[in-house]
């Protein structure tokens, strides 16, 4: 059962300008491609250029009234940021995207732990981002790269899970999973998850991808007791080329940086150089992008201050409202779960007899923006049989009369193509 709330997006929609453009014409811009990359609000976009405007100089570097302004941003950025997913600077490693958060565990933790016949255990739901960078290293350590299936509703299972922890035992070094599948919208029961690895093999490291999850769920990285957890900040308001990857701190402690030069050493000599005990500073080589971090933290107090489970519930509203109109119409096919409480901020669906692209085109000359093809899922659409998908995906500034107008869309589908 879906509980209503009083959020009400119209106070927020004002915020978004690109949302105030008319496109082909005077169409309404309706924007459902937000699982791809979020809108970001007037704050957001504000922060970022009063940074340039009023404070840019180099970090750390300068004894002048700017470089203090500039450090005292980009530490105050961190903080928030950091505080927003429950931890703390000291855990939380700036990188560009979800994709390089990803790369660096495989080319740090990955390079020095994983050995030949380890495994490292994907689901059959995941992005590329989350299956490339294992395949690659399972590569180079002759590893083995196994999946946990997904079954016919789009769900893992964790009796499957629980036969594989006993079939590879401590040979099992990774389970990498994703918090939220921007393919099909599945919420996976992480903490659950988390629970049955601890229990059953308590050396085995968990990596959570939360690209999906972040912009809708209230993460606390602590409470999720995972080893790392990876996320984009352009899909959660925030701007692009901003990502983060959370660590535990005792396993940054052991890990070696994975870039080397300015700013992250503590003494360098011809021969050798000594890296700094700080852990902010020692995975921080050459300049950070301030200003992207000043307008995530600004992202992450918008969000915020409405709170994150206020936002869960109101996507709860929106993605129920979409399966429910969805299934007027005969020739959709919802793909993933079927009830609202198993999924978040998407739904997918396949259109009978008409390609995705077309169904995209069609709705794209209403106005709609929404994703067709096969979401950076692959696997999960080969198993499936699935050509490519329709996905619309939503954010605080959706509302149903959005997702009627996808409907009225559709609908428009139905009389180009007499299906
Ligand atoms: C679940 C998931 N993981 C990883 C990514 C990769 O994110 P990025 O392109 O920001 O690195 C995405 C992007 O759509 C995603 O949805």
């Amino acid at each position: 059962m879906v509980k209503y709330t009083m959020f009400d997006p119209q106070a927020y929609i004002q915020d978004f300008p690109i949302l105030q453009r008319k496109i082909h014409g005077d169409k309404r811009l309706i924007y459902l491609d937000n699982a791809a990359t979020s809108q970001k609000p007037q704050q957001v976009l504000d922060t970022i250029t009063e940074y340039y405007t009023q404070h840019n100089a180099n970090v750390h570097r300068g004894i002048h009234q700017l470089g203090d302004e500039s450090t005292k941003i980009f530490h105050a950025a961190r903080k928030t940021i950091a505080t927003f997913f429950g931890t703390d600077p000291q855990e939380f490693v700036v990188v560009r995207n979800t994709t390089e958060a990803i790369n660096q565990v495989a080319y740090t933790w990955g390079e020095e732990y994983l050995t030949a016949g380890d495994v490292i255990l994907i689901s059959e739901m995941e992005h590329h981002s989350n299956i490339v960078p294992w395949q690659e290293l399972a590569h180079r350590k002759h590893a083995q790269l196994a999946y946990l299936d997904v079954d016919q509703m789009g769900r893992l299972s964790l009796d499957q899970l629980r036969i594989q922890i006993k079939t590879y035992g401590n040979k099992l070094k990774l389970v990498a999973l994703t918090h939220v599948s921007n393919a099909i919208g599945t919420l996976n029961p992480i903490k659950e998850v988390v629970e049955i690895i601890h229990a059953d093999s308590p050396e085995t490291q968990v990596l959570v991808d939360g690209a999906q999850a972040a912009p809708h769920l209230a993460i606390d990285f602590h409470r999720l007791n995972v080893d790392f957890y990876v996320v984009s900040a352009h899909k959660m308001l925030g701007p692009m080329g901003m990502g983060g990857l959370f660590i535990r701190r005792d396993l940054l402690k052991k890990m070696k940086p994975f870039l080397f030069g300015g700013g992250m050493i503590n003494e360098v000599t011809k021969e050798k150089t000594t890296f700094a005990e700080d852990l902010e500073e020692r995975f921080t080589a050459g300049t950070p992008d301030v200003a992207g971090l000043a307008g995530w933290a600004a992202a992450c107090e918008y969000l915020g201050k409405m709170g994150m489970h206020t936002l869960q519930e109101y996507d709860q509203t929106l993605v129920e409202h979409a399966l429910r109109r969805l299934r007027e119409i005969p020739q959709i096919k919802i793909v993933g779960p079927l009830s609202a409480t198993q999924r978040v901020g998407s739904v997918a669906f396949l259109y009978k007899g008409v390609h995705a692209h077309d169904v995209g085109q069609i709705l794209d000359s209403e106005g709609i923006a929404v994703r067709s093809g096969h979401h950076c899922t692959m696997p999960l659409h080969t198993k499936f049989e699935w050509q490519a998908t329709v996905r619309a995906s939503f954010q605080l500034y959706n509302t149903s009369e959005d997702i009627d107008a996808l409907i009225e869309g559709l609908k428009k589908v139905q009389k180009v193509f007499g299906q």
